[in-house]
């Protein structure tokens, strides 16, 4: 009897002990974070993906993510990897310009050109190299440029003529990061896929082709998970899987009047500088004096909303822009900003109002410190930042989102099944000793 009651003593002491927050002692997990480039959120729900469903399963599941105010690939990626509006971190367009001498960079030359994202405003991967760690972007917005004289430890860009359905190179690229984890110890890897973006622009979001090109994401998840455990990396590796913005159909005729900016002002006579014909989201710097003449004729054009910088929304976290010029036009759902003439040959497109329900995103992750099989309410992708840190365990740099947002995907501090499991050894142990 006297046993039994020391090994109860310790068995509860030793289970009291186990209940304490573990997270000191817990070690850190390494980080993949992937992006399919214009996965709208609801793009699995009409076409069978086993993969992304299992994941919902072994992992947590945003019901969607909403991206920053200017729905754009490259000002939306950094957004994520800053945790910065666009106002902050100032990549204000996918293409690099300058106002004053009218220059414009296509969005494959931009990303290669430091000048135009290092704005001030460190991205993850330097922040975690400034406290040790190994970072690698394979092919992510903004990876390939250099922030305050930094680089990113590996980065790879796209080459221009670059392949985006390759589902044989999607998978060579999945086998790249695993050992780039396993075998040279890298703590963060961010990769970059093009689609499904390039066959929403081509076919629409209704096309058939769309729908196929989901089911080549969802295998090459299916891939992934094979190969992080092929590469023993199932209880090391966190992975996030998201995206930048979502899709729409554009309308044309003639189901629609399609907007033609030089009937309601004479583009040539009243702005020095514009980017249009770029789907929803245009902007332009009037000539000197005719400011409020171009808003005027704007604002009598239809399916869109003319701003003058100054008075865009606080909740669009723009108008602090110094790159943006006055006059930011946004379109209604669908309908494309034409110029002059309708040259513009995109079935499907983004850059909308971030608040319409197209333009929402994908948000899934995996790995041993998210739950399971948890489904968090919406939030916005600048939240996802935090959580990164907290997941690399790193001091994050300033930044605009909130931990608190985020924090709950993850298991609570040590995780209630450990605890659980080491309660019930224990109490196995008891049993074996004190049987008669
Ligand atoms: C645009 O170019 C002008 C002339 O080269 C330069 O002075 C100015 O700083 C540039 N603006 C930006 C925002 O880079
Ligand atoms: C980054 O800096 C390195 C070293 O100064 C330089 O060789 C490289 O060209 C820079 N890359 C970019 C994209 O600016
Ligand atoms: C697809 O990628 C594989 C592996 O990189 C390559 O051998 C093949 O030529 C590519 N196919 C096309 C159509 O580009
Ligand atoms: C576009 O604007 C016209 C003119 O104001 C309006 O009649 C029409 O309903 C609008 N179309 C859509 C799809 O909002
Ligand atoms: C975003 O974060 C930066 C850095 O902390 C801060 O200066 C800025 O005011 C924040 N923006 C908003 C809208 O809170
Ligand atoms: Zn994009």
């Amino acid at each position: 009897m006297k046993m039994r009651l020391e090994l109860f003593l310790v068995v509860s002491a030793l289970i009291c002990a186990t209940g304490k927050p573990l997270s000191k002692a817990t070690a850190r997990n390494k980080l993949l974070l992937i992006s399919f480039d214009g996965f709208r959120w609801d793009y699995d729900q009409d076409v069978d993906t086993p993969n992304l469903d299992q994941l919902v399963k072994d992992g947590v599941k945003a019901k969607y993510v909403t991206p920053p105010m200017l729905t754009m690939t490259s000002p939306s990626h950094f957004t994520t990897i800053t945790g910065r509006w666009v106002e902050d971190h100032e990549v204000v367009h996918n293409m690099m310009f300058n106002s004053t001498t009218n220059l414009k960079v296509p969005h494959k030359q931009t990303l290669s050109r430091s000048e135009w994202w290092n704005n001030g405003v460190l991205p993850l991967w330097i922040t975690a190299q400034n406290q040790g760690l190994k970072t690698a972007s394979f092919y992510y917005p903004g990876g390939g440029a250099n922030y305050s004289g930094q680089a990113v430890n590996r980065a790879l860009l796209e080459k221009f003529d670059h392949v985006d359905d390759n589902e044989t190179e999607w998978r060579e690229n999945i086998d790249k990061v695993m050992s780039w984890f396993s075998d040279e110890d890298f703590h963060l890897v961010t990769l970059y896929y093009g689609e499904p973006d390039n066959v929403g622009h081509a076919k629409g979001p209704d096309h058939p082709d769309r729908k196929k090109i989901i089911q080549q994401i969802d295998r090459t998840i299916g891939y992934l998970r094979g190969a992080i455990s092929r590469h023993h990396l199932n209880d090391k590796l966190n992975v996030i899987i998201t995206s930048d913005h979502g899709m729409t159909t554009v309308k044309k005729r003639p189901l629609v009047d399609e907007i033609i900016l030089n009937k309601y002002l004479n583009l040539l006579k009243l702005a020095s500088f514009e980017i249009l014909d770029y789907g929803g989201f245009g902007i332009l710097t009037p000539r000197p004096g005719k400011e409020q003449e171009v808003y005027d004729a704007l604002s009598n054009a239809p399916n869109l909303t003319v701003y003058k910088k100054s008075e865009l929304p606080e909740s669009f976290r723009l108008a602090k822009s110094e790159r943006l010029p006055p006059i930011v036009i946004v379109a209604d759902l669908g309908f494309n900003l034409n110029s002059r003439f309708i040259v513009y040959v995109n079935r499907g497109d983004h850059g909308y109002h971030n608040g319409e329900m197209d333009m929402k995103t994908i948000f899934r992750a995996f790995g041993p410190d998210f739950k399971k099989n948890f489904v968090s309410e919406p939030f916005d992708s600048v939240h996802v930042y935090p959580l990164m840190c907290k997941l690399l365990q790193i001091e994050p740099a300033p930044h605009n989102g909130s931990l608190s947002v985020t924090e709950e995907l993850l298991h609570g501090t040590g995780g209630s099944t450990a605890r659980l499991s080491a309660a019930l050894l224990l109490s196995m142990l008891l049993f074996v000793f004190t049987a008669p």
